[in-house]
């Protein structure tokens, strides 16, 4: 597995570790994101609620970036990977606080690969009666999707390869990278699906 400064490194072209989206492109992006929300909701005040671990960058620019009235709260979901990049067993704790009843409520998670986990989210929050109901991510792979559901905003497609950075870790390592990286089939300790 990579060490951090060998990932740090990649922004300066000393490493073999691939930038798929800078930092100043990623801040474009969560713009991009803001202005289509804005549009979307005018004026309207929105519940955003972040999936857990991934989306806590994403969520924490998005909400200095969107010029609308926001509530914050935080879904938990996690598909078990362990070292392989294979989705596991897909676990959700879904009890938002503050409360969506009635909220128009916008989900943001990091990454929509087979779309198994928005999709169940948003099954289980209907459940709890929003006003309405919409999903954001900042990231869509390329080629992967399982489910008939597309994500209502999307910051960038991407293509199929196991991303670390800005929010996304492999192994809960990786978080805190200020850019989105690729990670080497060598560096994955089991093959990519
Ligand atoms: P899905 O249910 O297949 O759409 O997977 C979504 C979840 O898997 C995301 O919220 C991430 O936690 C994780 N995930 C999917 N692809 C990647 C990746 O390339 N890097 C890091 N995490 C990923
Ligand atoms: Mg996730």
């Amino acid at each position: 597995m990579l060490d951090i400064e060998t990932l740090c490194a990649a922004d300066r072209d000393e490493s073999p570790v691939k930038t798929v989206l800078t930092a100043d492109q990623l801040a474009e992006g969560v713009g991009r994101l803001a202005i289509e929300a804005e549009a979307y909701y005018r004026g309207r005040p929105i519940t955003i609620l972040g999936v857990l671990t991934g989306s806590v960058v994403l969520v924490s620019d998005l909400i200095r970036r969107v010029n609308l009235p926001v509530r914050i709260g935080f879904v938990e979901a996690s598909s078990y990977r362990g070292p392989s990049t294979a989705p596991g067993d897909l676990r959700l704790r879904v009890s938002p606080t503050p409360s969506i009843a009635g909220q128009h409520v916008l989900v943001v998670d990091d990454i929509f690969d087979t779309g198994h986990t928005m999709t169940a989210l948003l099954a289980q929050l209907k459940e709890l009666g929003p006003a309405s109901l919409r999903s954001m991510v900042l990231l869509r792979k390329h080629g992967r999707k399982a489910v008939s559901m597309e994500p209502d905003h999307v910051g960038f497609e991407i293509p199929n390869e196991f991303v670390v950075g800005y929010g996304l870790d492999y192994q809960d390592g990786y978080r805190n990278l200020p850019y989105v990286a690729a990670l080497e089939p060598g560096d994955i300790v089991d093959d990519n699906p």
